[in-house]
């Protein structure tokens, strides 16, 4: 490893985070419209930041929804190819009034930073970026072949991406694909992450009548949509937790003993994750772990209700309309379209003759577990014990990156997820926050990974 490089990192380490600062602060929301230009503002800014480092053909690559920054660095004759993808949009912010410091103005705290994005998942691109600099201008050049992606939808269904992956082939022809998109195990202990869930997202809409009725004059003669969806979302799973929809668990991977024996050496308190989330007591489908179901076991979860009145006070009404917005997180080898289908199915064949329903399928993506016998896992390996002192462990998670699905099927490529994310960088939440030593030696691992798979081949 050149020293260079190394040092370059250390000697710029305050720098760094000035800059992350400038993207950060650009509010790329994409779930909502009215950021439809601060979307399109931060993708300009990572071409600008690509082009500065050297990287050539650096710009935006339309597509129907939000553009895809591309830009890449191809004169490592020999020398195998990343592919890098990250996303640049962010979630939304609300509920705003719970922020202790402004979502879209960064500030540093007891060695982390504060900002909707910092870790999800500007600032973990961003490391990327850094380890690339310090290549670029201390050595001229990098290790490895690079060409970047960075999407502007992951955070709402990734829905253009796989038709643009499709009709590129060529320009993203790789050897592997790199992503910093998840988290460490926990503070202190790195970890590469060889699996993620998959996702099948629905919204049903239940109806009772034309308008909402004065719950004294009507009630009691027609069903209430609220309490009709309620039971019909309690029948979905049994007391022990299992999913009630027929054919759900069909193609669920069963867990080897093997992969439970390494569950069971994870470093994990369960009294501890109890008390950090202030959740009074854990719960879950009965026979597995909580780390098996935090990752290796497939879910179904309300994400929102809404239905009647809910403003100040009380007001006697009988709603004409209840609304759930629920997902299904899922294991190898189950399949995103299908489970919605056999949701839609049943919910369809739950719902009492009382009510209209309506079940509306949204967003999915495949779940994904990779194998660790490729050589680029070992030169992640080696990396992230180069950058935090400590040999990583191999982990799954329970969030999805549906794209890395799609680099497997759609260009052959395997992934290796690099996330230095902590368990408490509360992603999707206030007060999102990125730890910053975890970046520091983010960027140290990350340089040291290009040189590792320079040295890799399958
Ligand atoms: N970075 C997350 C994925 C993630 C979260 C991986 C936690 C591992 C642990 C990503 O940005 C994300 O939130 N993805 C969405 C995908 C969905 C919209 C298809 C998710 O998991 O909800
Ligand atoms: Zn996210």
């Amino acid at each position: 490893m050149d020293t260079k490089v190394i040092d370059f990192i250390h000697t710029h380490r305050d720098q760094f985070v000035e800059q992350m600062k400038d993207w950060l602060r650009i509010p790329s929301v994409s779930a909502l419209s009215e950021h439809a230009g601060d979307v399109r503002a931060a993708a300009d800014w990572a071409v600008g930041e690509l082009a500065r480092l050297g990287f050539d053909n650096a710009g935006l690559r339309e597509t129907p929804g939000n553009p895809i920054v591309y830009a890449e660095w191809l004169k490592a004759e020999g020398a195998p190819t990343v592919l890098y993808y990250g996303h640049y949009d962010v979630q939304p912010v609300d509920p705003i009034d719970l922020w202790t410091t402004p979502p879209f103005e960064p500030t540093v705290r007891d060695g982390e930073i504060f900002a909707r994005g910092a870790a999800d998942d500007k600032g973990q691109v961003f490391m990327h970026f850094k380890a690339l600099e310090a290549w670029l201008s201390q050595t001229g050049r990098l290790p490895v072949n690079f060409k970047i992606i960075l999407e502007g939808e992951e955070e709402v269904g990734s829905k253009n991406l796989d038709a643009f992956i499709a009709a590129n082939k060529d320009l993203l022809a790789a050897d592997v694909v790199v992503i910093s998109d998840t988290g460490m195990f926990d503070r202190g202990v790195p970890s590469i992450c060889y699996g993620l869930r998959g996702l099948a997202y629905c919204q049903i809409d239940i109806t009772g009548s034309h308008t909402d009725l004065h719950s004294g004059q009507f009630g009691g003669a027609l069903a209430n949509p609220a309490f009709t969806l309620a039971q019909m979302l309690s029948q979905l799973k049994d007391r022990s937790g299992r999913i009630k929809i027929p054919g759900f668990y069909d193609d669920v991977e069963p867990l080897s003993d093997a992969e439970r024996a390494e569950f069971k050496k994870l470093p994990f308190n369960e009294k501890r994750f109890a008390r950090e989330l202030g959740a009074p007591k854990l719960t879950g489908e009965t026979g597995f772990t909580t780390l098996e179901r935090l990752s290796a076991r497939p879910t179904l979860e309300v994400n929102g209700l809404l239905s009647g009145f809910t403003g100040e006070g009380a007001k006697t009404v009988l709603p004409a309309k209840a609304m759930a917005k629920v997902s299904m997180r899922l294991v190898p080898n189950q399949d995103p379209d299908r489970i919605a289908d056999l949701f839609a199915e049943h919910v369809k064949k739950i719902a009492p003759k009382t009510v209209h329903v309506e079940v509306t399928k949204m967003h999915g993506g495949k779940p994904w577990k990779a194998s660790l016998d490729n050589p680029f896992v070992r030169a992640a390996a080696g990396a992230i014990e180069a950058g935090f002192g400590r040999e990583p462990l191999f982990t799954r998670e329970g969030g999805s990156i549906p794209v890395v699905a799609s680099f497997q099927d759609i260009l052959g490529l395997p992934s290796v997820l690099f996330g230095i994310g902590l368990p408490d960088d509360r992603i999707h939440a206030p007060n999102e926050k990125l730890d910053l030593g975890n970046f520091h030696n983010g960027v140290v691992a990350a340089a040291h990974l290009y040189e590792n798979i320079a040295g890799a081949r399958e």
